[in-house]
C-alpha cells in the first residue's frame, strides 16, 4: 500500500489531478458508443474524466467491470437497439452481479426513470451534462437504486477536461454543445439543452495540441456548428483561426444549419486552402410548407439561393445533406417537392430517414404522425434510389481526375491498399505504393461507385 501510494502520487500530481480513486475503487471501464460524432467525442470526454479519477479504460468488454453505453435518442430504432443491447448485458450481469451497467447520453436524458423501469438492472443513468459526476456515481452505486444524473446545465462545457482520443489522423473537436433551434421533429434540444460555445482561444490551443500529437485533420463539431460565437468572434473567424494553426493539413466541420450560413463562413471556406470544400447542409424537406411545420426557419427558395451562392464562391464544393420523409401531414405533392429538389441540387450523398415520432418534441405535441408506415417506406426507397443514381453519376465524372487524399489506413478488403478521404470527404481506395498513413498523396481516379473512388497514386 505504502509503496503503491509513493509511486502513484507524483504521477497524479504531475497530471494536475485532484481526487485519484484509491486502488480499491479503481475500475476497468468499457464504453460503447452509439449515434453521431458528437457522441464519439463525448465518449472521449468521459474517458478523460474517468482516467483523471484513477479509473482505467479497457478496449474489450470481457475485461471490464463497468460497461457504459453512450446512447442516441434521435429516432426510435436508435433506442430499440440500446434496449436490446441492455438485455444481452443483463445475461452477463446475472452471472457476475458485480458488473456495473450505465446508460449515458441522449437516451438516458430522454427516458430517465422510464429506462430504469424498462431495465431495472441498470445502475447508472447519466445525461450529457452529468459526465463530471461519473466517478462519484460509480462510487455511489448500490445494489438497490439506480443513480440518476439527468440535470441539464447550460453552463457545462467541459472546457477543462482533456479528452482521451484514439491515435489516428483525424480528431473530432466539440466547439459547441446543445441546440437552440427547436426544429419540431427533433429531440436534441431536450436532451442536450441550450446552445453554448467554447472559447475561441481555448479551441485554437486544443488544435495546436492535436497537431503536436500527430493529428493531421480536425473536425469541428456542433449541432448547428456555424452558429458558434464567442463574444465578438463568429464561426468564420474560428475557421480562420484554426486553419492558421501550423502543421494542420485540413479542417472540416459538421453540421452547419442553412439559416446560419453567413458570408463569414463562406469566405473562410473559399479563402483558406486547408478548410475543406465539403458542406453537409441538412435540407430535411424541399417543401416550404413542410419546412414551416418543421420550424426549420428557411424556405426551399432561400435554401436554393444559398446553394447557388455557395457553388459560385466555392466551385469544387462537395455538398451532402439530411432528408426526412413522411413528416406529419406530408402530402404526395410535398414529398415530390423534396424529390425534385434533390434531383435539381444533385447532392454528392445524403443521409435519408423516415420520420420517427419522439415523445416530448413539439411535433409530438402539435401534429399527428399521420403518414402510414408503408408510405414512409415507399417515399424513402424512392429518394434512396434517386440519390444512389446521382451519387454514382457524380462520382463517375471524377474518373481521370487527380485528388489529394489524406491516407487514413489499410483497406478492410485488401491489405495491399490504403483508404483515405479527398478534400470533399469522398472515400478513396488505392494501392499503397510508397505511402504511409498520415501522408497527403495525389490519387488519379480510375473507376468509381456511388460510395467509393478507386485509383492509383501519381507522383
Ligand atoms: N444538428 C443537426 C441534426 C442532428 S440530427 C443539424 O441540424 O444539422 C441528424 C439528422 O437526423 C437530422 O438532420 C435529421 O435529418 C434527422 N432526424 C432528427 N430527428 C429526426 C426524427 N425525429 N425522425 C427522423 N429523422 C430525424
Ligand atoms: Fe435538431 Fe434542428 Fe437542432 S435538427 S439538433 S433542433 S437544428
Amino acid at each position: 500500500m505504502e509503496k503503491n501510494s509513493i509511486t502513484r502520487l507524483p504521477i497524479y500530481q504531475k497530471a494536475g489531478l485532484k481526487r485519484p480513486a484509491s486502488p480499491a475503487q479503481a475500475r476497468q471501464i468499457y464504453i460503447e458508443t452509439y449515434g453521431c460524432q458528437m457522441n464519439v467525442s463525448d465518449s472521449e470526454l468521459m474517458a478523460g474524466i474517468l482516467t483523471q479519477n484513477g479509473h482505467q479504460m479497457v478496449s474489450h468488454l470481457d475485461d471490464a467491470d463497468v460497461v457504459l453505453l453512450n446512447t442516441c435518442a434521435i429516432r426510435e430504432n436508435a433506442e430499440t437497439k440500446v434496449l436490446n443491447r441492455l438485455k444481452q448485458l443483463n445475461h452477463r450481469k446475472r452471472r457476475e452481479p458485480e458488473l456495473i451497467i450505465g446508460v449515458c447520453g441522449c437516451m438516458a436524458q430522454h427516458l430517465r426513470n422510464q429506462l430504469v423501469e424498462a431495465a431495472p438492472y441498470v445502475d447508472l443513468v447519466m445525461g450529457p451534462d452529468a459526465y463530471r459526476n461519473l466517478p462519484m456515481a460509480l462510487n455511489a452505486v448500490t445494489n438497490r437504486d439506480a443513480f440518476l444524473g439527468v440535470r441539464l446545465d447550460k453552463n457545462e462545457d467541459y472546457a477543462d477536461i482533456a479528452p482521451i482520443r484514439k491515435e489516428g489522423i483525424r480528431a473530432w473537436l466539440t466547439i459547441q454543445r446543445g441546440c437552440d433551434k427547436m426544429c419540431t421533429f427533433c429531440i436534441v434540444p431536450f436532451v442536450r439543452g441550450r446552445e453554448r460555445s467554447l472559447p475561441l482561444k481555448l479551441l485554437v490551443e486544443d488544435v495546436e495540441k492535436l497537431v503536436d500529437q500527430g493529428f493531421k485533420e480536425v473536425v469541428l463539431l456542433g449541432q448547428t456548428v456555424n452558429s458558434y460565437h464567442d463574444d465578438d468572434y463568429d464561426f468564420g473567424e474560428l475557421l480562420y483561426a484554426v486553419s492558421d494553426v501550423n502543421g494542420l493539413e485540413r479542417v472540416r466541420f459538421t453540421s452547419p444549419h442553412p439559416a446560419d450560413a453567413t458570408d463569414s463562413m463562406i469566405d473562410a471556406m473559399a479563402n483558406s486552402p486547408n478548410v475543406c470544400n465539403h458542406l453537409h447542409l441538412p435540407l430535411q424537406s424541399g417543401s416550404t410548407s413542410v419546412l414551416e411545420r418543421m420550424r426549420r426557419t428557411y424556405t426551399a427558395e432561400a435554401y436554393r439561393s444559398l446553394v447557388a451562392k455557395l457553388r459560385e464562391r466555392i466551385p469544387e464544393l462537395v455538398l451532402t445533406t439530411d432528408i426526412i420523409v413522411g413528416f406529419c401531414g406530408e402530402t404526395e405533392a410535398e414529398f415530390m417537392q423534396t424529390y425534385e429538389m434533390m434531383a435539381e441540387i444533385r447532392y454528392d450523398s445524403a443521409f435519408m430517414f423516415k420520420y420517427s415520432e419522439r415523445e416530448g418534441t413539439l411535433a409530438h405535441k402539435a401534429f399527428p404522425d399521420d403518414v402510414p408506415e408503408p408510405e414512409k417506406g415507399r417515399r424513402l426507397t424512392e429518394i434512396i434510389a434517386l440519390q444512389e443514381r446521382i451519387s454514382a453519376e457524380i462520382n463517375t465524372t471524377t474518373v481521370g481526375q487527380t485528388f489529394t487524399v489524406l491516407v487514413e489506413g489499410e483497406s478492410r478488403r485488401d491489405a495491399n491498399r490504403y483508404h483515405g478521404k479527398t478534400d470533399g470527404f469522398k472515400t478513396t481506395v488505392f494501392p499503397k505504393a510508397d505511402s504511409t498513413v498520415g501522408d497527403m498523396v495525389d490519387v488519379c481516379i480510375a473507376s468509381a461507385t456511388a460510395h467509393t473512388l478507386i485509383g492509383q497514386i501519381v507522383s
